[in-house]
């Protein structure tokens, strides 16, 4: 087994992802690509490994059972454990979506990426997951999702436009990792969220106002915590984001 901390970060051939997966790099830790598109995936590698990072490939299409399943096996060869699982992958579904004219379809693509993705790849992994001796879970959310703020008198400013697919995915990953939060508590795995906020990636047609490198830095702080670190809480870089 590697002596190195192994990390699996999904969606890690560009943007916030490959920042995270850079990041976690150059501290010495041994990098799965999460990427689905084979050249996209082998360039991040490429890139990752020119820098200094001990990067490997790991095909992975959140949205396949038979990919996440594969994955696992991939990782346990090539590591035999897996300490930090960064769920990065996401999609919007494409804007507009206002919920009066939403197609139902969009919902459903979204959700089984940004939500039903994050639990195939998160069961997937969590037998490797339980051999590391100070495992972490760190799922990129977005404050679009807290439900304060889609309810506060400050949504304009605050909570994004008004999706019927993307925040309330990003609500439902926030619940649905409470749920493991609960389930896995008297382990030593701990589980956040993280806020990375507004970021120029593809994601938003580049009008973020980070960079990928300063959005990825949450996910960084969430994967590296000590042993007394939180658990089942949602994190942006100025601190806690309400639920
Ligand atoms: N950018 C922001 O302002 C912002 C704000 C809040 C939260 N976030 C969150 O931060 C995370 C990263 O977003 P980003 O801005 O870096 O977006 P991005 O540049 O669009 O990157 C998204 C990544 O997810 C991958 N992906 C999408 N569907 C996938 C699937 N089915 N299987 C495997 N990989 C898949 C993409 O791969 P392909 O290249 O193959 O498409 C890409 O690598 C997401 O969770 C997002 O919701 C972003």
């Amino acid at each position: 087994m590697s002596e190195r901390t192994i990390a699996l970060v999904t969606g890690a051939n560009k943007g916030i992802g490959y920042e995270i997966a850079a990041g976690l790099g150059a501290l010495g830790w041994s990098i799965g690509v999460g990427a689905r598109d084979e050249q996209r995936r082998n360039a991040a590698v490429e890139k990752l490994r020119a820098a200094g990072v001990q990067a490997f490939g790991v095909p992975l299409d959140v949205s396949d059972d038979a990919s996440a399943t594969a994955a696992a096996q991939l990782i346990e060869e090539q590591a035999g454990r897996l300490d930090v699982l960064v769920n990065n992958a996401a999609i919007t579904g494409g804007m507009p979506q206002e919920p009066t004219g939403v197609d139902p379809a969009t919902i459903r693509t979204v959700v089984e990426t940004n939500v039903i993705g994050v639990v195939r790849v998160t069961n997937a992994m969590l037998p490797l997951l339980r051999r590391s001796a100070a495992p972490r879970i760190v799922n990129m959310s977005s404050s679009v999702g807290s439900l304060t703020r889609q309810s506060g008198p400050d949504a304009e400013q605050t909570a994004g436009p008004v999706s019927a697919a993307y925040a309330p995915s990003k609500t439902f990953l926030n619940a649905i990792t409470l749920q493991y939060v609960r389930e896995l508590s008297g382990t030593n795995i701990l589980i956040n969220v993280g806020c990375p906020g507004y970021v120029a990636t593809d994601l938003n047609g580049f009008r973020g106002v980070r960079t990928p490198e300063q959005g990825a830095a949450i996910a960084i702080k969430l994967a590296t915590l000590p042993d007394d670190g939180p658990t089942g809480q949602f994190f942006d870089d100025a601190g806690v984001v309400p639920w």
